[in-house]
Order: C-alpha cells, then sequence, then structure tokens
C-alpha cells in the first residue's frame, strides 16, 4: 500500500503578542505563576488589525505552496478547518483559494473545497478526509491542502481569557510523504457535551472546569478504543504524544492519565509498583467514590516517580514548546503540538526515523481521537524549514490598553478603529467589505 501522509507543513502566527505573565496578569491583579505555571503559558498570540482567520490561512498555504514548488493545478483539494468562521454558507477555502489565485497564473476551478467543524478535532478529520480521499484513489494524482486556522478569542474577562491565541497550520497531504506516514487504526471517544459551544455567536460559552473532565473521558475512551485495534500498547512504543493543547497544563493532566492507562499491566506498572504500589481495581473497593479516590491519589503519586518524569520529558514536554508561546489556536493546537515535539527532537539529534507518534485530539461538544503516525526520512529536511521561533519573535508586544484595543477590533459587536501595530509585507491582509458582505483580501508585496 503506498504511503499517505503529512508531506510538509507551514505554520503562521497572528503578528501581535500579548505577555501574560508581565502584562496581563498585573493587569488582572493575579499571580503570573497562574498562567505560567498553572496554566503553562508565557504568551498568547493575536491578529493584527488587517489579520484574520483568512489572511493566516493563505499566508500559511502560500508559503507551503511556495516552498514545495506547487502550482495550482498540483492542488485537488483545499479542506479549512476552524471554528472561527464568519459565515454560515461560504466556506473559507473559497477565500483562501481566492487569495492565492491572486498571485498564481493557474487557478484552484477543478479543486474541491470544504469547511470541517468539530471544535479543535476538526483540523485531524479533515487530514481524514485528505487521507481517504487519496487512499480512494480519486484525487488525479493530486495533493491536499488542510489548513486548521483560528482566531480564539473568548470574551473579556472570561476564565479562558488567559488561553487565547491566534494562527494557522497549513499541511500538504500527499503520497510518498516527508514528515508521516498515516495509519489506518483511529480511537474514539464521542458523546453529546455541552462544555463548549458557540450557539450562532462569536465568543464560545464555557463551562471551564467542566470542560477539563470532558476532555479527560474521552481521551480515555479514545485510548481504550485504540488499545482495542492495535492490541497492547507500551509507553515506550512512542517517543513523542502531541495532545491537542488548549494550555500546557491541560495535557499535563491528560499525560498523567495516559500514562497511567498505558502501563497498566505492563513491566513498568511492575517496576512503579516497588515506590507507589499497583493501580488500584474497582473491585477492592465499596463506592465509586472511594475508588476515585484511590486513583486520584495512585495518579498523583505516579507523576512523583523519577520513571514518570523522565518519561514526561522526553515525550510530552518537547509538544508544547510553541504553545507555550501562541495560546490555544484550537484546530491548529494538536498541529502545532506535532510540529513542536519534532522540531525539538530535530535540534536535540533524536533519531526518528521510523518511530510512531500517539497523536490525541479533542474537540469540545465533545470528541477524542487517537491514531499513531509514522516518522518518515526526510522528516529533518522538512522540519527544519519551519521558521516559527524567528516569527514568534518578530511579534510586536502589546501593552494591556492596546490589548484592550485589538480584542476590541476583533469583536465582531464592537466598531473599533485602531492602527494596525506592524506593517504587512509579501502576506495577503484583510482589505474591507463587498457588497454583498463579503470581506475582500489583497496581496501586499
Ligand atoms: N502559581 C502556580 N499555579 C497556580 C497559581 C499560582 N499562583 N494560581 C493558580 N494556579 C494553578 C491552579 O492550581 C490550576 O492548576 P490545576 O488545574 O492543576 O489545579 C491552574 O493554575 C489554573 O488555575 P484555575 O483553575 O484557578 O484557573 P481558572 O479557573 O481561572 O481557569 C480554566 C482555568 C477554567 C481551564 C480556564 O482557563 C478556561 O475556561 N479555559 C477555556 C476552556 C478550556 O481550555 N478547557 C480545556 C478543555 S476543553 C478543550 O480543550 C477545547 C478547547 O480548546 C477550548
Amino acid at each position: 500500500m503506498t504511503a499517505v501522509g503529512i508531506d510538509a507543513m507551514e505554520i503562521w502566527t497572528g503578528k501581535l503578542k500579548l505577555d501574560l505573565a508581565e502584562t496581563f496578569a498585573p493587569a488582572q491583579g493575579d499571580d503570573p505563576g497562574k498562567y505560567t505555571k498553572g496554566l503553562g503559558l508565557h504568551a498568547s498570540s493575536f491578529p493584527d488589525v488587517y489579520e484574520d482567520i483568512v489572511t493566516m490561512a493563505a499566508n500559511a498555504a502560500h508559503r507551503l505552496m511556495e516552498r514545495k514548488g506547487l502550482e495550482p493545478e498540483d492542488i485537488g483539494r483545499i479542506d479549512v478547518a476552524t471554528e472561527s468562521s464568519f459565515d454560515n454558507s461560504k466556506p473559507v477555502s473559497t477565500y483562501v483559494a481566492g487569495c492565492l489565485e491572486q498571485v498564481y497564473d493557474g487557478d484552484f476551478h477543478h479543486a474541491n473545497k470544504g469547511e470541517r467543524k468539530f471544535a479543535c478535532i476538526s483540523g485531524t478529520q479533515s487530514l481524514d478526509d485528505a487521507y481517504n480521499w487519496i487512499r480512494a484513489g480519486r484525487n488525479r494524482g493530486r495533493a491536499a491542502i488542510v489548513i486548521a486556522t483560528d482566531t480564539a478569542l473568548y470574551a473579556r474577562d472570561d476564565p479562558g481569557e488567559a488561553t487565547q491565541g491566534a494562527g494557522a497550520v497549513a499541511m500538504l497531504v500527499d503520497e510518498e510523504p516527508s514528515l508521516v506516514e498515516l495509519s489506518t487504526e483511529q480511537g474514539f471517544g464521542s458523546a453529546d457535551e455541552t462544555d463548549f459551544l458557540k450557539p450562532n455567536q462569536q465568543f464560545p460559552s464555557v463551562d471551564g472546569k467542566r470542560s477539563v473532565n470532558v476532555y479527560l473521558a474521552r481521551m480515555r475512551e479514545a485510548l481504550d478504543d485504540f488499545a482495542s485495534q492495535v492490541g497492547d500498547i507500551h509507553p515506550d512504543d512512542y517517543p513523542l504524544i502531541p495532545f491537542h493543547t488548549p494550555f500546557p497544563g491541560m495535557v499535563r493532566k491528560a499525560a498523567a492519565l495516559g500514562y497511567r492507562h498505558i502501563i497498566r499491566g505492563t513491566d513498568v506498572e511492575d517496576l512503579v509498583a516497588e515506590e507507589i504500589g499497583h493501580q488500584p481495581m474497582r473491585e477492592d473497593f465499596e463506592s465509586d467514590d472511594e475508588f476515585r479516590d484511590a486513583i486520584r491519589e495512585y495518579t498523583d503519586a505516579l507523576t512523583e516517580t523519577e520513571r514518570y518524569q523522565d518519561w514526561y520529558a522526553d515525550t510530552i514536554d518537547p509538544t508544547l514548546e510553541i504553545s507555550r508561546e501562541v495560546g490555544n489556536w484550537y484546530t491548529g493546537s494538536v498541529h502545532i503540538a506535532r510540529a513542536a515535539g519534532l522540531k525539538h527532537a530535530r535540534e536535540n539529534g533524536r533519531e526518528l526515523d521510523g518511530q510512531q507518534l500517539l497523536v490525541a485530539s479533542y474537540g469540545s461538544g465533545a470528541q477524542a481521537e487517537v491514531h499513531a503516525e509514522t516518522v518518515v526520512p526526510g522528516w529533518e529536511e522538512e522540519i527544519a524549514q519551519l521558521n516559527i521561533d524567528e516569527q514568534n519573535r518578530k511579534r510586536y508586544d502589546l501593552s494591556f490598553e492596546e490589548y484592550e484595543q485589538i480584542h476590541d477590533v476583533h469583536n465582531h459587536d464592537t466598531e473599533a478603529d485602531v492602527e494596525e501595530f506592524t506593517a504587512p509585507e509579501s502576506e495577503f491582509v484583510f482589505d474591507g467589505w463587498g457588497r454583498m458582505g463579503e470581506r475582500k483580501y489583497r496581496y501586499v508585496e
């Protein structure tokens, strides 16, 4: 079977930065440690006045096409995943194609375009769509561009405000990929939940604390379902595990749960048992509450062991390095976690050819998905092309007053006349409104 997977990727961050410890925490009257240690975030990215989900998506896709030497006729599909869409009918992918057609001679008139919605997991679902399309042999030798783009804003003073972010990830899905090969085994955990939703409103209604528990519950189900497909899994099977990362503190909780789950019945459980005993079993407790307390105690003790901490430092922590600096990108978040892990591995000389990543996606509402991907030779050259560190360094550092202004600029219910903070260069920008209320874009040389 020909390998199908992610051939290349590009990341585009919003060009403004809100420093959480230096700028946000003092204005909120909070201890900076709540953000840097508790949530695990240093900063959030925001779009400048002339940026939005379309410009970020089109700029990421343009870089991808330029770097891979692609023309529009090489692309048979453009899928955009977002939960920040501004139109209930016309998909963002049509705007993105319109932008790209401004800078290429050819067009995307024979490419299939769409928009996927299922909160943050829709980026991964769009990868599935592209994979299935190629596997089914309907691609006519062409590749797919999958873009995850979001402006993850919360209402002012919502507890989620500290986890905001904005950016896009563009991925090229093709045969014989140069980054990772996708596999057919997947595990799902899915239920009708009201943890985070946007019923015809821009900013989400969030039950923050519950959303954390729903994430963990669906992830546990997805892991079980995945194990039922591939058989026993062992922590040593996966050198990196990128999770959906609304904030790194969430992944800290998910990783502990995942590790406890994966080591059950393995030699690793026996080894840690010498220090902290074996995992509690339901039949040893009279009530669910007692069992839950015992599990919590065991998990806390597990995370204190050297074995767990070494595993976390190698397998999880590297995947959080970009997220820490840019915040939640919703649909793009698990994909920047994959990129961060691979980038860290390259920079530290880790050999990953032929090894598997376990990728754990999540979308509120709610669904988790777990699958394995194989890292393929050539990944180092691909990942070396990412310039996200440089983009992050160049971001304009907002004062709190400027942050308030830019939040208003991107609030659909607020009129705000604010000067741009950065100067666009070689990129697509928002250029006002058309006669039918559509957004217009142009390329700035
Ligand atoms: N030093 C160190 N740590 C501190 C601290 C300090 N000074 N002050 C607080 N902390 C710790 C807290 O103990 C807590 O850690 P634990 O959870 O490990 O106990 C952490 O910092 C956060 O503090 P709070 O729980 O008090 O924070 P909060 O209630 O104000 O906000 C939140 C937390 C509810 C998750 C909020 O960020 C939120 O609503 N976020 C949006 C929803 C979200 O992201 N949910 C995640 C799952 S849903 C999902 O993943 C989909 C998605 O993308 C949205």
